[in-house]
Formats: C-alpha cells, structure tokens, sequence
C-alpha cells in the first residue's frame, strides 16, 4: 500500500518531542529531511554509512522488532558514536514499516561527525 502514514515521535536530548506522520518506506533520516525537523547536525553524510550524526537510541521492544539486523558498515559508524547504547541504531538505515507506527526514538544529545 502505498503513502500509508505512521505516526513517529523524535525525543530531543532536552526532552523536546518532535512529532511527525512519516511515510511508510522512508527511512527514519528521510522522515527528519522531509519533515524539517530541527535537529542539528542530523544526517550530515546523507544516508551514505560515513557519518553518525542520525544516530538514535530505540526502546528495547522497538529494537528488537526491527526487520534489518545492522550491518558491518553501521556497526563501524555506530562505533564511532557518543553515547552508543545496546539499543543503538542509525536513522539512515531504519526504513518504516506499517507496524511501527506510534514509534519513539530518542535523539541523543552530542553528534559526532565521524567524517571529521
Ligand atoms: Fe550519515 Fe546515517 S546519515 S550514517
């Protein structure tokens, strides 16, 4: 189905709650591009695995319901991030799926540009 709608929920650092109706299919990266969601930093290298400024913490529950494992190349960038947790992903490489919809992932507080 096409242009079905989840609702997701960004959680700022400062407990600021940025809530959005993103499109199935999209990654979570895309749903703060399209949305202009004033995140800073957010997303730096574009969805290309060399940076990890999109990086967010899910509840555990969502984690582990997620449909992709994370690969090589984000665990390496994952690494690279501050304030890694077990529930750690990057936004880039979550793609929203129809079940996810009421999901809330915090945003944590220091990016890290791993290209610099
Ligand atoms: Fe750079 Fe996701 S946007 S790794």
């Amino acid at each position: 189905l096409k242009d079905e709608k989840v609702k997701v929920t960004f959680v700022l650092y400062d407990g600021k709650r940025l809530e959005t109706e993103a499109k199935v299919g999209d990654t979570l990266l895309d749903v703060v591009v399209n949305n202009d969601l004033n995140i800073e930093g957010y997303g730096a290298c574009e969805g290309t695995l060399t940076c990890s400024t999109c990086h967010v913490v899910l509840k555990p529950d969502d984690y582990n319901r997620l449909p992709e494992e994370a690969c090589d190349e984000e665990r390496d960038m994952l690494d690279l991030a501050y304030g890694l947790t077990d529930t750690s992903r990057l936004g880039c490489q979550i793609t929203l799926t129809k079940d996810m919809d009421g999901l809330e992932i915090k945003v944590p507080e220091t990016i890290n540009d791993a290209r610099s």
